[in-house]
């Protein structure tokens, strides 16, 4: 519709360039009707100019949505730093990047994403004070905060398909054990769930297979194992046309950002008998809390963790409204989120 198409367009892209401190850097600022633009930094080694810029700009139209879902006054935004965190996060390329974020701290508020961990948004914290996410404002990593919401969120799926939310003996094929996936394979693990894992770092997927007793799994088949729920915590875009098919888990509840790559692949899931967790309501519980770090007052957990506690409460609506229309999970939720978007307008 003419109103999606409007909602599609950006209001404001910010190009920063350093080449002396290796700075490439993308702040998007995509809708701020709700507040101002919140969004984590991701620092990644995007090959072309387009691909980064495709990432930033799905990414900061999601947070728009994750806001608004999550009835948080904000708006959506997000930052890419063109670069290998491993290998190129200088101490002179973190201090070019503040320098562009003080230079929109009236617009723009950004915390933790891929490849930028609380070290880094304390030492940008430092320097500007458009940083949340930090150990000075009380709210610190919020990758806990968010493996809990997925927690949650996943219980209230099993709810739904199950009719309990009990995990015990249950399967669930974690990709990625990163900050999330770790998190969250350490919640699944202590509620009875049987582990299948996998990351790109074979290191990583050893040390859960000790920890946890969890099966391992190639990187390129993890979608595919023989699960009752697939939790997609690395990067976007693995659900699509190839992948869907192969699918063997009836659940998808993970924790990472664009995991449809088009988005007909809600519909695919659904014909598919798929019962698809939205990634910006399942992953909220990170915005929720660095949200919470701005709050007027300062940081107040408990605060955190009530507006956590509504992430398993909306996706069960969302999955209810979704069987009764015939619409995807997706469909509801966004229609959730632009309601409340033209509400405030
Ligand atoms: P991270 O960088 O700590 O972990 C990502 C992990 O995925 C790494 O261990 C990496 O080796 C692995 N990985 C990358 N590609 C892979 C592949 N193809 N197959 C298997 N493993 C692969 O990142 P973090 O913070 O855990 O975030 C994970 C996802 O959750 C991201 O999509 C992020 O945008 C999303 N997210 C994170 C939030 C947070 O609070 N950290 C909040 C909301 C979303």
């Amino acid at each position: 519709s003419a109103r999606i198409d409007a909602f599609d367009s950006h209001e404001q892209i910010f190009l920063g360039e350093d080449p002396s401190r290796g700075l490439k850097a993308i702040v998007a600022i995509h809708n701020t009707r709700l507040g101002p633009a919140l969004g984590g930094t991701r620092i990644w080694p995007h090959e072309t100019f387009d691909a980064a810029l495709t990432d930033v700009l799905r990414l900061s139209r999601g947070m728009t949505l994750k806001a608004a879902i999550s009835g948080l006054p904000f708006g959506g935004g997000k930052a890419l730093i063109v670069a290998d965190a491993r290998t190129a996060k200088t101490p002179e390329l973190l201090d070019a990047y503040a320098e562009m974020l003080l230079a929109l701290k009236d617009r723009f508020w950004t915390a933790e994403d891929v490849g930028m961990t609380l070290a880094d948004a304390d030492y940008l914290r430092a320097r500007t004070p458009n940083v949340s996410g930090t150990s000075s404002g009380g709210g610190g990593n919020p990758s806990p905060i968010t493996a809990e919401g997925v927690f949650l969120g996943l219980k209230a799926a099993v709810e739904h398909r199950h009719g309990s939310e009990d995990l015990t003996g249950l399967k669930v094929a974690v990709q990625g054990l990163g900050a999330v996936g770790w998190a969250l394979c350490e919640r699944l693990h202590a509620a009875g769930a049987a582990l299948i894992v996998a990351d790109i770092d074979a290191d990583r997927a050893g040390e859960a297979t000790s920890e946890f007793g969890a099966r391992k799994c190639a990187a390129d088949a993890i979608h595919a194992a023989d699960a009752d729920i697939f939790a997609p915590c690395a990067l976007g875009g693995m659900l699509n046309g190839n992948s869907i098919p192969e699918l063997k888990a009836g659940i998808i509840a993970g924790s990472a950002n664009n995991q449809l790559a088009r988005e007909e692949d809600a519909v695919l899931l659904k014909e598919s008998g798929i019962l698809y967790a939205p990634d910006y309501v399942i992953n909220s519980g990170g915005l929720i809390n660095v949200a919470a770090e701005l709050e007027p007052g300062g940081y107040e957990a408990e605060a955190a963790f009530a507006r956590l506690r509504h992430i398993p409460e909306t996706l069960a609506d969302i999955f209810h409204r979704a069987e009764a229309t015939g619409m995807t999970t997706n469909e509801v939720a966004e229609a959730l989120a632009l309601e409340r978007i033209a509400a405030a307008s």
